[in-house]
């Protein structure tokens, strides 16, 4: 079967301004629609790899692909537009706090240019998905944690990305809550999307039978191939 390739790394390495080797000669693949989980413990290279990614920090020798777009070398410019197919979920939920849920989420529409009845609908609709319309006009510190995350979840997913990447989504959160956020994530996996989870919980980890791409020190110790990766047709890659 012929895998759409959603993330290629070729020999990549990331060197810090301080001479700290954060990732070293990283290659690897992830298919569309595929759930993977990233490990590895504390400075393992967990973040930066996610960073990479959605261009928060640059390769220092490598290539990467997203989407079949080179963006080792990008543009500046060019950066907001890649981004626009990629949600970001942080442990940290970094909400607005002095705006509505409804307004944290929109605002992700709003600097695509978006306005009106679409950004509404949009807004609604991704609301609806992650279970909180009811408590779209609340201010998020107003909100237990879980349902915090799940308006981050939701600020990620309006522009309808086709990567989701998670870094310690449930970092902050209990067991049953955690739960309910990667059952989430599921979802919108079913939905075709690809999911990138950063996480030191092994527990998570080994409580679902998704892909694992295990880190040590930089490098890759163990990827277990993507042999339940499965090829989602487009028509059911959008939810929105
Ligand atoms: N902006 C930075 N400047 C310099 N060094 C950095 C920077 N960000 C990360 N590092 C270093 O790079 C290495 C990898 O860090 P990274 O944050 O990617 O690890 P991680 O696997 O996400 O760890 P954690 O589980 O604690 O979040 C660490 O040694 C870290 O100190
Ligand atoms: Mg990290």
């Amino acid at each position: 079967m012929d895998l759409a390739k959603m993330i290629q790394f070729y020999h990549v390495s990331k060197i810090y301004s301080n001479n700290i080797h954060a990732l070293n000669d990283i290659t690897l693949r992830v298919n569309k629609g595929e759930f993977v989980f990233l490990t590895g413990s504390s400075g393992a290279g967990k973040t930066t790899l996610l960073k990479l990614i959605y261009c928060e920090e640059r390769p220092t020798r490598g290539e990467i692909l997203v989407n079949g777009i080179n963006i080792s070398r990008i543009k500046p410019s060019r950066i907001p537009y890649l981004r626009r197919n990629i949600g970001i979920v942080f442990q940290d939920f970094k909400l607005l706090k002095d705006l509505t849920v409804f307004q944290n989420v929109a605002f992700a529409l709003e600097v695509t240019g978006m306005r009106g009845r679409e950004l509404k609908r949009r807004t609604w609709k991704t609301l609806r998905m992650v279970g909180l319309l009811d408590k779209m006009d609340e201010m998020p510190l107003k909100l237990s944690g879980g349902e915090q995350q799940r308006v981050t979840i939701a600020r990620a997913l309006v522009n309808n990305p086709s990567i989701l990447l998670a870094d310690e989504p449930t970092g902050n959160l209990d067991p049953d809550v955690t739960l309910d956020i990667i059952n989430l994530m599921n979802n919108f996996n079913a939905w075709g999307m690809t999911i990138v989870i950063a996480t030191h919980n092994t527990d998570l980890v080994r409580k679902y039978s998704k892909r694992v791409i295990k880190l040590d020190k930089g490098r890759t110790i163990d990827q277990m191939h993507p042999e339940r990766a499965t090829l989602i047709p487009e028509s059911k890659a959008s939810f929105l």
